[in-house]
């Protein structure tokens, strides 16, 4: 019997709603749609749930996870103290995609932060996304529900690819509306600290509380030793083709045509329109090119602007150059 059940984007199903809720409650995986991309829940304060999405992604113990909640008061449960910029953050972005990265309450297990004081905080406003904490009336930790190292899921079929029966219930609300993931801001640093660009551009940031600090990435060794989030890691959202980067849309062609004499198999990724449609496919379109057996991949950068950074950082990582720049 299929794991995959059908929920509408805007107005969830009730029932449906429930019967995940029910699922994530007695200790099982629920992926669900979020306004990024899909995520792989568990009960965050359930230490044996949350060491299932490790399994289920093939995960290393020490990348942690972001806990989804529904309103500010789950929020501030988790939390050891109020962090200077916190509410302020909050007001301007919450619900949407910007996690948090603040000092952890005594009740949130290591599973979830890897050990780590601190704990990643984010409010999602996909409808679907939203019933489930609200009817789940607890805090969820979900990854992107991926394979370790593999592009991040815009669609039910990707999670199902990656993770198959690994999970209980797969919710599908068709594509998520933005495609990258969620901006992770660490507020325990001084200044704030950009750890992974997303959903909310460094520029919004600024707008509101000032000049924004971008981590440099960094390789897995370092990730180990507890430096940075993974996000960070050099190879990650990566296709099994190679992907060659180029700043000047012009060189492309030339390239493609030496790679195709020499009898590879070579796609161009479609960067043609706005930066808001790369973002939403940028993933689907790694995905998609490996189903076809392509062996390189040759894409435009977009200028790192707005969105342009975050789309520009999941690029570099998947030619294993590091993120951001
Ligand atoms: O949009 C998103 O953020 C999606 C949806 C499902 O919410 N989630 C997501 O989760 O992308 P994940 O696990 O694939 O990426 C979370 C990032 C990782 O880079 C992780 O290292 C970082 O957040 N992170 C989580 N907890 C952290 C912590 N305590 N300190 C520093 N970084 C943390
Ligand atoms: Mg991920």
């Amino acid at each position: 019997m299929s794991n995959i059940v059908k929920v509408h984007p805007h107005t969830p199903e009730r029932r449906v709603i429930e019967a995940a809720a029910e699922i994530l409650c007695k200790g099982g995986l629920v992926a669900f749609p979020t306004e990024t991309v899909y995520g792989l829940g568990a009960l965050a304060l359930n230490p044996h749930a949350v060491r299932k999405i490790f399994t289920a992604k093939d995960r290393p113990d020490w990348d942690p996870l972001i806990v989804h909640v529904r309103d500010l008061p789950m929020a501030h449960a988790l939390m050891k103290r109020l962090q200077p910029q916190f509410e302020l953050l909050v007001s301007r972005f919450w619900p949407g995609p910007l996690t948090l990265v603040v000092e952890k309450a005594a009740q949130v297990p290591d599973e979830v932060t890897a050990g780590r004081p601190n704990v990643a905080l984010r409010m999602p406003w996909h409808p679907v996304a939203a019933a489930l904490l609200d009817i789940t009336g607890a805090p969820v930790a979900a990854p992107s529900a991926n394979r370790f190292g593999r592009p991040s899921p815009t669609r039910a079929e990707h999670v199902t690819e990656d993770l198959g029966d690994r999970v209980d219930m797969i919710l599908d609300a068709g594509p998520t509306p933005m495609g990258v993931e969620s901006t992770v801001l660490d507020l325990t640093q001084s200044p704030v600290k950009i750890l992974r660009p997303g959903g909310v551009s460094r520029e919004q940031l600024e707008k509101v509380i000032g000049a924004v600090q971008l981590a440099t990435g960094i390789g897995d060794e370092a990730a180990q030793a507890g430096l940075a989030g993974p996000g960070m890691t050099l190879k990650h959202y990566a296709p099994r083709a190679a992907v060659e980067l180029f700043e000047n849309a012009e060189e492309i062609h030339a390239r493609a045509d030496k790679l195709r004499a020499q009898g590879k198999r070579v796609a161009v990724l479609d960067t043609a329109s706005t930066i808001e449609r790369l973002a939403q496919t940028v993933f689907a379109q790694l995905r998609d090119l490996d189903t076809q057996g392509i062996e390189i991949i040759l894409c435009h950068l977009p200028p790192p602007q707005g969105l342009g950074l975050a789309v520009r950082d999941r690029l570099l990582r998947a030619a294993g150059k590091g993120g951001q720049t």
